[in-house]
Order: C-alpha cells, then sequence, then structure tokens
C-alpha cells in the first residue's frame, strides 16, 4: 500500500520560496492504477520524485508497504528504492553504451545477486516485443522501443510501485497506444501499484482511477 500523508514541497530559489505541492494527501493500494494530469508545471513530476524518494518533501511523509523511505539514511534508500520502485521516465533515461539487455539487467546489479535474474531479463525483453533486439544498443531503437526498454528495466526487480512520467509523451498515437496497452498488461500480470503521469486525456481515460493535479493540490477526478 502507498500512503501519501500531506505532502508538501517548496523550492528555494533567488526569488524567494516557489510552493509546488500543497498538503497531498491519499492512499492506492496493490493492484490499482492511477492516472495524474493537469498542466505543465503544475508539479506532477515533483510528485513522482517523492513518491518514488528521489527527492525529500518540505513536509509530509509517504510510506510503502508501512516504510517510510525518508527515514532511512542514503544507502538504505538507494536499496528500498532499487528493491521496491521501479521508474519510467518520458526520455527513457537508458544507459546509451550498454545493449538492451544490460539496460535491462542495469538495477540488478547493486541487489543481492539472484540466479534467475538472467531468465526474468530474457522473459521481459521477449514480453515486450524486443527479443530480436536484445543485443542492439539504444542509439540503434526507435523511441517506441526504447520506452519498451525502460518498462522491461523499470520492472526486472518486480517492483510494487511502478510510476511513469509520460510514458507515451513523446510517441506517435499508434506507438503511444501500444506502449499504452503493454504497460496495462504487465501490471494486469504484476498486480502492483502503477500511477502514471500523463497529457493524453485518452490515456488518463483508461485509468481506473484519476487524479488531477492544480495549484498544489491533487484531487480525485
Ligand atoms: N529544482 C527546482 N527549483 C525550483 N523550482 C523548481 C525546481 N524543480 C521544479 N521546479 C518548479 O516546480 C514546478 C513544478 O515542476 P514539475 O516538473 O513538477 O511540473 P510538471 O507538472 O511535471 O510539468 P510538465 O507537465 O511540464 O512536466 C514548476 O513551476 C517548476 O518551475
Ligand atoms: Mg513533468
Amino acid at each position: 500500500m502507498l500512503v501519501a500523508s500531506s505532502l508538501s514541497k517548496q523550492y528555494a530559489t533567488a526569488t524567494g520560496p516557489v510552493r509546488v505541492l500543497d498538503q497531498v494527501s491519499f492512499e492506492l493500494h496493490r493492484g490499482d492504477a492511477a492516472a495524474v494530469t493537469g498542466p505543465s508545471g503544475c508539479g506532477k513530476s515533483t510528485l513522482l520524485h517523492l513518491l518514488g524518494a528521489l527527492d525529500t518533501p518540505t513536509s509530509g511523509s509517504v510510506t510503502l508497504d508501512g516504510q517510510n523511505a525518508f527515514s532511512l539514511n542514503e544507502s538504505a534508500q538507494a536499496l528500498f528504492r532499487n528493491d521496491k520502485i521501479g521508474f519510467v521516465f518520458q526520455d527513457h533515461c537508458l544507459l546509451p553504451q550498454c545493449t538492451v539487455l544490460e539496460n535491462v539487467l542495469a538495477p540488478t546489479l547493486i541487489a543481492k545477486p539472484d540466479p534467475g535474474v538472467n531468465d526474468r531479463a530474457e522473459f521481459l525483453i521477449d514480453r515486450v516485443g524486443l527479443s530480436t533486439r536484445a543485443t542492439h544498443k539504444p542509439a540503434e531503437l526507435s523511441g517506441g522501443e526504447k520506452q519498451r526498454v525502460a518498462i522491461a528495466r523499470a520492472l526486472i526487480r518486480n517492483p510494487i510501485l511502478l510510476l511513469a512520467d509520460e510514458p507515451t509523451g513523446n510517441l506517435d498515437e499508434a506507438t503511444a497506444e501500444s506502449i499504452a496497452n503493454l504497460l496495462f498488461e504487465l501490471h494486469k500480470e504484476n498486480q502492483a501499484i502503477l500511477l502514471c503521469v500523463t497529457h493524453s486525456s485518452d490515456l488518463a481515460a483508461r485509468f481506473p482511477i484519476r487524479f488531477r493535479m492544480h495549484r498544489g493540490l491533487l484531487e480525485r477526478s
């Protein structure tokens, strides 16, 4: 279960504090799939970064399966993230010098050795439709293919929370739809918590739970 309680975030800037999130609270349970929409600059990525323990809130807390990542020291927090959270970023953030297989395996490098991990990587690469591309590097892939690799990488550690920040933002309509279908299929199989930021109202409409963000407030719509 993911619980955000009175989550606030302000950035200190030269012209004074910028208030981005204002007392955001919500709960999501395993198997939930939720979309977050809202105008550019309203704080969607900031929210995802806090939920994924990539940034710390000014006040408030986030717990995932009862654990508050912000109470952990830096190395324990890195392990927590690695173990429990998968990220899919809009610009995929793949390692350019590594192959598809190496990119998918990257999150396993800091985890305890697991003999099953190569099979899981191959399974996921196949599952996202890239088994003939496993030895290719990102520069040899299309935008949609890179995003498929990013999804496989996000799932390699079987996270209980999958955070996706505009995963279809840079893709044409047909490719975006196939990526969205893939996310939903994998979500159904894994029964994790899926939280997806999107500017697409068509994509948001496919989520059973929908949040809208406006001026730092998050409302269920
Ligand atoms: N490090 C920072 N320092 C100061 N202000 C920041 C910082 N990071 C983000 N902001 C501000 O916080 C606000 C929210 O940014 P955020 O990236 O969360 O928006 P967003 O909803 O994801 O927008 P988009 O849809 O364009 O991706 C913006 O006004 C941005 O300028
Ligand atoms: Mg953003």
